[in-house]
């Protein structure tokens, strides 16, 4: 078993990319997949929207500089086949260890290749900067995913992230593929939605999700409750869009998978 390993990855705080990683890991290990979810935001988003507390001091970000066992890092959660790795407060700290080590970029890639054979999926939910962490994501990673609210800003959000992989790719630091554009609904309106969406899948046709992500209170309940949507309030819209696409992801992984 290889485990196919996707980021989520957007610059822009807020763009959805906790809520799409948490339910999109919950949705497919309740399909009875293996799933990892690692949790890169030090402000442990993730972690928080399934019930766990971030650690204290020492944590992954431990087993990222130093020859912990990454094993030691992996917690179950109270869904079947759903794990973790929690997100601790020297995420931060870990940045400037992780720039001076030789080939510090490729950290994280050499700690997941140990778990890979236990799993079938593995996402990261990556902070909202290009720093250093969402480089190793990315190039731990065989695919990608941009959470896009259709907003007007977002969608130079969505080009940065491109051009910035790309620049990785050109480099030869990183092979991962566009798995998709997940859209969600904004508050600006019908119109300027529909403007910006069709333009979206103009652009980037089939590297656009099909399923739509819709303005849904119940996330944040969900997430006070600290459990993922999909398996908390499987009936309410998001949930079920959410379902939608993990059909949709796992339909496509295997192309991703091959191409790496
Ligand atoms: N489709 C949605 N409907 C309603 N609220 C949403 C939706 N998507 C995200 N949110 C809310 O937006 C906030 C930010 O989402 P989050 O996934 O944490 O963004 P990011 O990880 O990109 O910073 C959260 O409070 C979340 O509940
Ligand atoms: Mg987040």
């Amino acid at each position: 078993m290889t485990a196919l390993i996707t980021s989520f990855v957007n610059p822009k705080g807020g763009s959805g990319k906790t809520v799409a990683a948490v339910n999109l890991a919950a949705g497919i290990a309740d399909l009875a997949y293996k799933v990892l979810l690692v949790d890169l935001d030090a402000h442990a988003s993730a972690s928080l929207a399934l019930g766990l507390k971030k650690d204290p001091k020492l944590g992954f970000a431990g087993a990222l500089i130093a020859d912990d066992d990454i094993y030691d890092f992996v917690e179950k959660t109270a869904n079947t086949n759903l794990d973790v790795i929690k997100a601790s407060d020297d995420l931060v700290a870990v940045q400037v260890a992780l720039y001076n080590q030789k080939e510090g970029f490729l950290t994280l890639k050499r700690k997941l290749d140990v778990l890979n054979k236990n799993y079938d999926y593995i996402f990261i939910d990556c902070p909202s900067t290009f720093d250093v962490l969402t480089l190793n994501a990315l190039c731990a990673s065989h695919a990608f995913i941009v959470p896009l609210p259709c907003e007007y800003y977002s969608t130079s959000a969505l080009s940065t992230v491109v051009e910035y992989v790309n620049s990785l790719e050109e480099k030869g630091l990183c092979h991962a593929v566009l798995a998709g554009i997940l859209r969600s609904y904004g508050s600006n309106g019908e119109s300027v939605l529909n403007e910006i969406q069709n333009e979206v899948v103009r652009i980037f046709r089939k590297n656009v999700f099909k399923a739509i992500i819709p303005e849904d209170k119940s996330l944040d309940e969900s997430i006070i409750l600290g459990r993922p949507l999909v398996t908390a309030m499987p009936d309410s819209p998001a949930a079920k869009a959410f379902r939608k696409l993990c059909s949709e992801f796992i339909y496509k992984s295997p192309f991703w998978l091959r191409h790496n």
